[in-house]
């Protein structure tokens, strides 16, 4: 097996990078969701290759891709997709869009569980579509948080106007990989209200130690037949300026609906984000193996500093995803990421974003060099201790 090196971060100078671009150049940039390290060999082979051929026209599927889509969901998780459920997007939050676009109508609910990652609070307002927020429940024990899923509170949010429940498994930021038990009582609440499914499961394969994912879909052919799951090779494999996500579809109206949807947006992918995603989707569990054991480690050695060195502070210990969550709230700093930007030149990103249950907290991107990681929580501690 090929050694693959996550110890150390790749200089992105030059490249425009949003991350490290966004503030100066003094700030350590631990925000936004991508990670600092290359991608696996066989991407960039692929990519290579498809730069041999020099015209790149407009390009609105790949039965390949689909099928390696389908393939991996069915090696992964036992789901068996047909390749023709699938729709190619360019990205997930434009799949977000499309989902509440196309089900219900103006004014209709969306029911979302808060703190979340914010496009879902977006997408609500874009379309003209009832934020219906179901908060997830927070445990504390100590200095460590967890967040569960309350059936009753889902219930509580629902209206005669909900139409879809949009979820987000695993779940930014909680970092939470759902219980088969929790996705059952999502699907129950679904089936008794008949709401649509949207399933954001982007972080799917960015699970961590033992952790396990389940898609939501995958639960039961009637819940199979209510649901819009969305995928994408980005987050894992680290080419999301590529471009290139997928909503699996069973229900062939439905199907359409978004079809038209994404023809009538102009939500088309690009050529290399097709080839890209479909090399990840072959060829790159070695690299993500090597990738996840080192972002167990990163986690563990973020927890354990949140709980050695920075008192009063509350952190996740994600099951999934390279992003852990932090209150705050406790040594009372109202809004974090702005206090840690000036304090401490990191730059996090502010929970109040992420919708309600968010004030307070700040989330904070793991997926880089455990030096960098150290460094960051260094200058963490260090402005808390010298406000
Ligand atoms: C839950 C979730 N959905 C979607 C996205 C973004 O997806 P894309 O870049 O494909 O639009 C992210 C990025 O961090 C995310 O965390």
């Amino acid at each position: 097996m090929p050694v693959y090196d996550f110890t150390q971060n790749v200089d992105r100078s030059g490249t425009h990078s949003v991350k490290w671009t966004m503030y100066g150049e003094d700030v350590l940039p631990m925000w936004v969701a991508d990670m600092e390290f290359g991608v696996p060999p066989a991407i960039m082979e692929a990519l290579r290759a498809r730069l041999e051929h020099p015209v790149f026209g407009y390009q609105e599927d790949s039965p390949s891709l689909r099928a390696a889509i389908a393939e991996r969901q069915a090696a992964r998780y036992g789901w068996q997709v047909n390749p023709d459920w699938i729709v190619l997007l360019p990205g997930l939050v434009a799949g977000l869009n499309l989902v509440a676009h196309v089900v219900g109508e103006r004014g209709d609910g969306v029911v979302i569980t808060p703190p979340i990652y914010p496009p879902f609070l977006h997408v609500c307002h874009l379309h003209d579509r009832q934020q219906q927020d179901a908060p997830l429940t927070l445990h504390r024990e100590g200095q460590l948080m967890h967040y569960t899923l309350d059936a009753d509170v889902l219930r509580a949010a629902i209206t005669e106007r909900s139409r879809l429940l949009l979820f987000c498994n695993p779940h930014n930021p909680a970092g939470r990989t759902f219980t088969r038990e929790e996705l059952l009582q999502v699907a129950a609440v679904a089936e008794q209200h008949n709401l649509i499914l949207g399933s954001d499961e982007i972080h799917a394969e960015l699970t961590l130690g033992e952790s396990q994912h389940i898609p939501l879909a995958s639960l039961a052919p009637e819940i199979e037949a209510r649901s819009i799951t969305l995928v994408a090779p980005s987050k894992a494999f680290n080419i999301p300026g590529l471009g290139c996500a997928a909503a699996i579809i069973p229900d062939a109206e439905l199907r359409q609906k978004l079809r038209m949807a994404k023809f009538g947006f102009g939500a088309l992918t690009n050529n290399l984000g097709y080839v890209a995603a479909e090399a990840a989707f072959r060829h790159g569990d070695e690299w993500l193996t090597a990738l996840l054991a080192q972002l167990t480690i990163n986690r563990d050695m973020m927890v354990e500093f949140v709980q050695t060195h920075l008192p009063g502070v509350a952190v996740t210990r994600p099951q999934a995803t390279y992003l852990s969550w932090l209150d705050f709230r406790e040594i009372g700093i109202e809004k974090p990421a702005a206090f840690f930007l000036e304090k401490a030149k990191v730059a996090l990103n502010e929970g109040e974003t992420f919708g309600q249950g968010g004030a307070g907290f700040a989330r904070l991107n793991f997926g880089c060099s455990p030096g960098m990681l150290m460094e960051g929580l260094g200058r963490l501690e260090q402005a808390i201790q010298t406000r």
